[in-house]
């Protein structure tokens, strides 16, 4: 299947969902205001890979991130390391809450796949 869609309304804030999109895994994670505001405030110059929070969501309540470690693929732990987004425990990399690489050997953030909201609390992504 190209394109596959989730119902994220039993999602509560702060929780990550893990789906399946054409065999891997995405992260669907729904953001606190608390951890939008934090996200929102990250200068550019603190980071590796220097994107904005606001170019990596289409609504600041969900992030939707492919769940590839960017170094060399594992699947990073969701609510873990330095940042509160996501650890990847096979060489130690440390992403934020907007799927950012903070700390550790991964050069790129997570990756966003294409999606869209196609109703209140339903993605499409593909
Ligand atoms: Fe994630 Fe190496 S594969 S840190």
């Amino acid at each position: 299947l190209a394109s596959a869609e989730f119902d994220v309304s039993a999602v509560s804030p702060g929780k990550t969902i893990t789906v399946k999109w054409r065999g891997k895994p995405v992260f669907i994670r729904h953001r606190t205001p608390a951890e939008i505001a934090t996200e929102a405030t990250v200068p550019l110059s603190a980071l590796r890979d220097e994107e904005s929070d606001e170019d990596r969501v289409l609504q600041p309540e969900w992030l939707v991130v492919l769940g590839i470690c960017t170094h060399l693929g594992c699947v990073p732990i969701s609510g873990a390391g330095d940042f509160n987004g996501w650890f990847c425990p096979c060489h130690g990399s440390h992403y934020d809450v907007s799927g950012r690489i903070r700390k550790g050997p991964a050069p790129l953030n997570l990756e966003v796949p294409p999606y869209k909201f196609t109703g209140d609390a339903k993605i499409l992504i593909g």
